[in-house]
């Protein structure tokens, strides 16, 4: 028989119809252990407002422990009659306490306040969780670019040859936004310490209980300062799985370095046998799946954010029941992390780079032609001067079918009297990069520090 939290003015339970269409165990069961721990500090708010006495707070959590043991050994599960996590719970409770004791924890809370909370109990747990597996992925790029301190590749813009960079120079420009995603699950945290226990369905409670004692036994920083906002609001939910979809579009274009990478027209890296897959009918294969799932999980997780924002648009305050819907997306979007951080940083750890082919292309593609207007520059030539000299030794080059270096004092005095022999200091890759020495520059020095800071703050994170 269904057990129903509002029989008073109901003649007859729900049908099947509702049920099926109401209930969430089946995602919100994942709460259980926050639900159990919010009972327990309520009972003790209870307690403190006189509500229950001394024997009844024993009873109340000797019960909620046998409880948690039944749900943890799987003795204790929702049945089809359960709408939801808490709804189960409570049966569970008097099942356990008996119905006059188990029957007095409803009093001064909702549902509204209760899974408000325990969803900011959950998503704080698994941004904890996350962000230590995001700073797995940032240790491989890290340790990837201590590994080629000297190593050189093509830049690019518009996947255009630019300017030489330093490989690992590149590989830390993946590995700062994840830096920065990880201090954005730190930012969030500040705000998701807020607790909205006490704000009953609304309008708060006229029992006299203390939020402020029950957010502190929950880990909180506080209490919610309304009631309403306590209840209805869902912006710190939806920041969080923005950061999930930031972190995951941060992956995904990592990734696309690495598929590009990975070609045979590119043939920067080689993936690892255990981190790449084969082909059922071609021999040869060798894929790089675990960036293009990268790939295809950021669209999914930005799905899941979009999905949210575009529930809560529009919702009234306070509580609605569209609001049990925001609770699939953020968890699939902590699911889906869960299973691709480990697998990305597993693929980045284990990348060996082809750092001789990366050099060979380094400098193709006139990539050096800013090298030697910013050369020009410093000899005192206007830089719209120096750049029209750079461009028409690339014309040169181009029309003769040969590199910058190529060019013949002779050549180089002919398109300007500017371009001395001297010039040749800056047509290398080695002294394009050394020349790049400002801070956040390519310079091998400057890297050198760079990977010092990212260490650091990787470290204090
Ligand atoms: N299961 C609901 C949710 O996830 C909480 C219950 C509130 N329901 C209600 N009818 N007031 O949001």
């Amino acid at each position: 028989a269904r057990v129903s939290l509002w029989g008073g003015r109901f003649d007859g339970g729900p049908a099947d119809a509702l049920a099926e269409l109401s209930r969430s165990t089946h995602f919100d069961w994942r709460l259980a252990a926050y639900d159990i721990a919010g009972s327990r500090a309520h009972s003790r708010v209870l307690h403190a407002a006189g509500l229950l006495d001394e024997t009844e707070l024993e009873g109340m959590l000797a019960a909620l422990d046998r409880l948690e043991a039944d749900v943890r050994s799987g003795a204790f599960a929702p049945q089809p009659g359960d709408e939801d996590v808490h709804t189960a719970l409570e049966r569970g409770l008097i099942e356990r306490a008996g119905d006059r004791l188990g029957g007095k924890l409803r009093a001064g809370r909702s549902r509204n306040d209760q899974i408000a909370t325990l969803t900011r109990m959950y998503l704080r747990d698994a941004a904890r969780h996350l962000t230590g597996r995001v700073l797995d992925v940032v240790d491989a790029l890290l340790e990837q670019a201590a590994a080629h301190p000297g190593a050189v590749m093509p830049g690019r813009t518009h996947l255009q040859h630019a300017q030489p960079v330093l490989l690992a120079h590149h590989l830390m420009a993946h590995a700062w936004p994840l830096l920065r995603d990880v201090q954005r699950w730190r930012d969030w945290d500040a705000r998701a310490a807020v607790s909205p226990y006490g704000s009953g369905a609304l309008a708060g409670s006229s029992l006299g209980l203390d939020p402020d004692a029950v957010a502190a036994d929950l880990g909180f920083a506080t209490a919610a300062e309304n009631s309403i906002d306590g209840t209805a609001a869902r912006d710190v939910v939806a920041e969080f799985a923005f950061v999930c979809a930031m972190a995951g579009v941060d992956l995904s274009r990592l990734s696309e370095d690495v598929i590009l990478w990975a070609t045979k027209e590119f043939g920067f890296v080689r993936l690892d046998d255990a981190f790449s897959t084969g082909s059922s009918i071609m021999p040869q294969k060798k894929n790089p799946d675990v960036a293009e799932l990268a790939r295809g999980k950021a669209g999914r997780l930005v799905g899941d954010l979009t999905g949210l924002l575009a529930t809560l648009k529009g919702l009234p305050l306070a509580y609605n029941r569209d609001l049990q819907e925001d609770k699939e997306p953020v968890f699939d979007a902590v699911d889906t992390l869960d299973v691709l951080l480990p697998a990305v940083s597993g693929m980045v750890a284990t990348l060996s780079f082809d750092t001789t082919r990366m050099a060979e292309l380094a400098p193709q593609g006139f990539s050096l032609a800013t090298d030697v207007a910013e050369w020009l520059v410093r000899q005192g030539v206007p830089f719209r001067v120096a750049h029209e000299v750079a461009g028409a030794c690339v014309r040169r080059c181009e029309e003769q079918g040969k590199e910058l270096w190529d060019l013949t004092d002779g050549e180089l005095a002919e398109i300007s009297e500017h371009l001395t022999p001297a010039v040749r200091e800056v047509l290398t890759v080695e002294g394009s990069v050394a020349s790049r020495d400002g801070r956040g520059g390519t310079a091998p020095a400057r890297v050198a520090e760079q990977l010092e800071r990212a260490r650091a703050l990787a470290r204090d994170l």
